[in-house]
């Protein structure tokens, strides 16, 4: 498993190569069996393949271009509906406040993660893009502005793998105990 995390990749050029249905289905399989608070469950994700709505997507995120090489992309949202006892709540944006919406994201985070590790797993390329603002990516996508959209993940045969990125290192970001307490 550590083997794979570390392998991961942001991919921002991709194969023109389909991916395969039941690779699809794995990604997405492996989202679902994320853990969430109280088991809520609160994510939700468009499938998108289609040329039309790949390059409507890449264009609401900042025109990052490279996204359409991607011949899919997961859109991952998070719906703090089920956390309401009306089953929905206020209209949400990047500066929304809420422990509701809060939850949610975190939640639809894991859930996120995961599929980007079982891609990787299946040996796809992902980067997450979250480069965009709630009020234009959601009405591309039919999104309810209770719903939250956390990231959209390109997902397709990576064309070439980029070299890892810096992490700091672990005595950096990991305190014993207390946070006065520095590993070593
Ligand atoms: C929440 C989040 C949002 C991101 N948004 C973008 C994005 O909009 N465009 C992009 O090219 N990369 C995006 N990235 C990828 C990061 O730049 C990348 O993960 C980071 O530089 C580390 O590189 P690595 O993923 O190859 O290890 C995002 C990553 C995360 C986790």
């Amino acid at each position: 498993m550590l083997q794979i995390i570390k392998e991961r990749r942001s991919i921002r050029k991709y194969l023109s190569r389909e991916v395969e249905e039941d690779k699809i289905i794995s990604v997405l399989e492996s989202a679902r069996w994320a853990p969430s608070g109280n088991n809520t469950q609160p994510w939700r994700f468009i499938l998108v393949t289609s040329d039309e709505m790949r390059t409507k997507i890449a264009h609401v995120s900042h025109q990052q271009r490279w996204m359409m090489s991607a011949p899919v992309h997961i859109v991952c949202i998070a719906d703090p509906s089920p956390r309401y006892n009306s089953g929905k709540g206020p209209a949400v944006q990047e500066n929304s406040p809420g422990n509701e919406l809060k939850q949610a994201i975190r939640d639809t985070a894991i859930a996120t993660e995961h599929l980007v590790l079982e891609a990787e797993n299946l040996g796809l390329g992902t980067c997450w893009v979250a480069w965009f603002v709630q009020e234009e990516i959601r009405p591309v996508l039919n999104i309810p502005e209770d719903k939250y959209v956390v990231a959209v993940i390109t997902l397709g045969y990576p064309e070439a793998t980029p070299s890892p990125t810096p992490r700091q290192k672990l005595e950096e970001i990991v305190y014993k105990e207390n946070w006065n307490e520095s590993l070593r």
